[in-house]
């Protein structure tokens, strides 16, 4: 071959075998998990309208800064691979008049991400995410019920060293009485802060929280906090919150410090960390996004949510609780013994049929002998190993070894009967 070989994108990977099995576990316990709490799976595009996340997620952020991949369709729209799920459900809500249903309407979804950041282990241009938001209403139950369902997860798929990380942005008013104290602090210091931070003490001050700058880390220490300065109505939420977190057992820590990446964040917000993961540690992160609907045009509608990585959950996870059922035995291996168009468009007739009438099946795909296709179907455990020949078929029980021929139309009738007798 002349030419080099194509690869991967940088950012990117391929999901084979074992890998893949894991994934198939994860989302089988992420279902049940969920379904059993009343969310319902919802999916969307995998790209959207641009300004989708320029109002939803906001425009002073990374994600919409610098991560989107955007392109133009043929006429001319802007569009941008999603890179997170909250915009795009919200939006799914408002379009399908999810706020006449009972409320809250609680959806699910796995799916790929995109942003365009520096690859490392543990952050990819292409992801997986699991997440769960809950639409139409601002009791604290919704709150807890949401992050005990990812400590839950978190849990059942060993994910270790975790910590919870909770803390209240409050509502978008009582904000912003308390971000003009945080723009006093940081104009009173600006000489200090970095570059970036300096560049959003007018759009997101907050952010400056999230700085691993020194400088701006040490006038961070004694900025004033958000959390000594909520509202009565969004500090007796947070306490209904904590408390029924504390009734259900999970553990977490209060951080006065904790600041998302993204600016549609109202009242609760919570990050889980793990140790065992070094740079990229987060594993999952939510909260609440009471005005964010509505900014997509829809009507007032409170909301509540979280997503987490699938490949650090993967990687931060126990292996062992992560390996899939087996894949169903086979109950009828198809062997031919003529490679004649006839005789293997008999044999693959009867896989076809087999299936149909709901039997696992396999035929060799490889053109092997006899001999290296019965190999093959012991290696499979196969149950039965139908022989079909020029002039007859013979069934083969492989348990007890009996053997006897066999109508080809009656075969599939004899497997079900046989695995009936055993
Ligand atoms: P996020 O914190 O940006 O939140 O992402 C959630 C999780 O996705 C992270 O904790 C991390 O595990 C994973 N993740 C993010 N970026 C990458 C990456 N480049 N490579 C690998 N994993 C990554 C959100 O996306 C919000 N939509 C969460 C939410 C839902 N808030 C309310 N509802």
């Amino acid at each position: 071959m002349s030419d080099s070989k194509i690869k991967a994108p940088r950012g990117t990977f391929d999901v084979l075998g074992d890998q893949a099995a894991s994934r198939t576990a994860l989302e089988v316990r992420a279902r049940s998990i969920l379904e059993g709490a009343g969310y319902e799976r919802i999916e969307t595009p995998a790209f959207e309208a641009t300004e989708l996340f320029a109002r939803g997620v906001g425009e002073s952020t990374d994600i919409v800064k610098k991560e989107m991949f955007t392109f133009e369709d043929g006429a001319g729209r802007s569009m941008t691979l999603r890179p997170e799920g909250t915009a795009p459900v919200c939006r799914a809500y408002v379009e399908h008049g999810m706020h006449k249903r009972r409320q809250p309407v609680k959806l699910w979804y796995l799916s790929s991400f995109f942003r365009h950041e520096r690859a490392q282990a543990g952050r990819y241009r292409e992801f997986w995410q699991v997440g769960a938001e809950a639409l139409g209403s601002e009791d604290p139950a919704v709150d807890a019920e949401s992050i005990t369902l990812l400590a839950t997860l978190l849990a059942e798929t060993g994910v270790t060293d975790v910590r919870l990380r909770l803390s209240s942005l409050g509502s978008v008013e009582s904000r912003s009485e308390y971000r003009e104290r945080l723009q006093a602090h940081l104009r009173a210091h600006e000489d200090s802060l970095s570059e970036d931070v300096r560049s959003r003490i007018e759009l997101n001050p907050l952010r400056a929280f999230d700085s691993d700058h020194p400088g701006t880390r040490t006038v961070m220490a004694s900025a004033p906090r958000l959390l000594e300065h909520l509202s009565t109505e969004d500090a007796a939420h947070f306490e209904q919150v904590r408390a029924l977190l504390d009734a259900a057992k999970v553990t977490y820590e209060i951080d006065s410090t904790l600041v998302r990446g993204l600016d549609y964040y109202t009242r609760t917000v919570f990050e889980f960390t793990s140790a065992s993961l070094g740079a990229q540690s987060g594993v999952g992160g939510g909260g609440r996004y009471d005005g964010l609907v509505e900014r997509l045009g829809g009507p007032a509608t409170p909301g509540m949510g979280w997503a987490a990585g699938i490949e650090r959950i993967l990687l931060a996870g126990d292996r062992s609780q992560a390996t899939p059922a087996a894949p169903p035995p086979v109950e009828l291996f198809v062997a031919i013994d003529d490679q004649g168009h006839d005789v293997r468009a008999a044999g693959f007739g009867l896989v076809s049929e087999a299936r149909t009438a709901g039997l696992t099946a396999q035929m060799d795909l490889g053109g092997r002998s006899l001999k290296g296709q019965l190999g093959h179907a012991n290696a499979l455990g196969a149950r039965f190993v139908a022989i079909v020949g020029v002039e007859q078929t013979t069934l083969r029980d492989m348990q007890t070894g009996d053997q006897q021929p066999v109508a080809t139309d009656a075969v599939v009738h004899a497997v079900l009967r046989g695995q009936h007798d055993l």
